[in-house]
């Protein structure tokens, strides 16, 4: 199972690759999620014979069993990374082994069959390679990749699927938020993860889970939604989708902890790092939502942003919820350290500024 041999994927023959003409139009305005590459990934696996099958093959509909585990118990892990053009015309990948990593974690988490982080990464390498033309070029465009793994055993008794499907899927996106500051709604009816639970997993679960409240956020007109902690909802968790941090007017960063009902964010890391890179005083720590309406109102809180693979660096507006509203800073996302933090990431990720820490490929 280990051998490099058996990870050596077969490439499937496409029947109809969309045009030369058409793709050029798709990635012209792709947005976030709805253009997908020609190809996919595809990997099985089973109790007793270990991964087995490695495929790029044409993206299609997958056949599943109606009572395949996934869609009935959600036994389900996904990953978001990036591929990019970088200015030379070459290809750069973002840190894929931390997505590697994370993907296993995930895995034990959900009692799944853990993919080796060789064979991750090889798939999702493939499928670059493979639809490397779909790649946009532009200033915030880039290749999403969406591995993911279902249970695909069809049994109705509540327990671990014996039978897994691991797929990289690929899509051209622009930006994730359409530009500017978002408005961010401080949810108090829900909460997103307990500890205990699935918090740190990035399970399909967390997201559903979140959506109601994502509802009642736009509902409110705002972006996004912000979570507060399951036990006291006192405590600043994450976002629908992304983390959060916070700049003081001394400079200082806060962003919640990881504790197990956060997502350990790599884009949350990366900023860690090359905040601390700058000088900045960097505080993971658990911050009140009391204390956030108080600091902007004191004018402590100078600045705060979303993070994430598709969000990249998003800056943070105003919040709003029971409490009233807050805006941040001068509320129209022209925020020094946010912007900062934001370029040196993204001209690291697209190989245009030196990578200290070795995160390119
Ligand atoms: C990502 O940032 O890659 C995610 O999975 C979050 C989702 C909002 C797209």
């Amino acid at each position: 199972m280990d051998s490099a041999d058996q990870f050596r994927f077969t490439h499937l023959p496409h029947p109809a690759p969309v045009s030369v003409a058409q793709r050029t139009e798709l990635l012209a305005n792709p947005g976030f999620g709805r253009v997908f590459t020609d190809h996919m990934a595809v990997v099985r696996y089973k109790e007793g014979q270990g991964w087995h099958n490695p495929t790029i093959e044409a993206r299609a509909p997958i056949a599943l069993d109606p009572a395949a585990a996934v869609l009935h118990y959600a036994q389900e892990i996904f990953e978001g990374m990036k591929a990019y053009r970088a200015a030379d015309g070459g290809v750069v990948m973002f840190r894929p082994d931390a997505n590697a990593r994370r993907f296993r974690q995930s895995a034990e988490r959900m009692a799944m069959a853990e993919v080796p982080e060789a064979l991750f990464l090889d798939a999702v390498r493939e499928l670059v390679r493979a639809d490397r033309d779909w790649i946009p070029s532009g200033e915030s465009a880039s290749l999403y990749l969406r591995p993911f793994m279902i249970a695909s055993e069809a049994f109705l008794g509540v327990k671990p699927s014996s039978e897994y499907l691991f797929i990289v899927i690929a899509s051209p996106v622009g930006a994730y938020f359409s530009g500017g500051a978002v408005s961010v709604w401080v949810s108090e009816e829900y909460t997103r993860a307990a500890p205990g639970g699935t918090g740190a997993a990035k399970c399909g679960g967390n997201y559903a889970a979140s959506l109601l409240a994502q509802r009642e956020a736009k509902r409110q007109n705002c972006d996004q939604v912000l979570f507060l902690d399951a036990a006291e909802h006192r405590w600043i968790e994450e976002m629908g989708g992304m983390n959060v941090f916070f700049v003081m007017d001394d400079g200082t960063l806060v962003t919640p902890p990881l504790g197990g009902t956060i997502l350990p964010g790599i884009t949350r890391d990366t900023l860690l790092t090359l905040a601390r890179d700058r000088g900045l005083t960097v505080r993971e720590e658990r911050y009140g939502i009391d204390q956030c309406y108080a600091d902007a109102a004191s004018g402590r809180l100078v600045e705060a942003f979303a993070c994430g693979t598709a969000a990249v660096v998003t800056p943070i507006g105003r919040f709003r919820g029971h409490r009233g509203e807050i805006v941040i800073g001068a509320g129209n996302g022209a925020d020094p350290v946010t912007g900062d933090l934001r370029e040196a990431l993204i001209g690291i990720q697209r190989g245009q500024r030196p990578d200290p820490h070795g995160w390119v490929q």
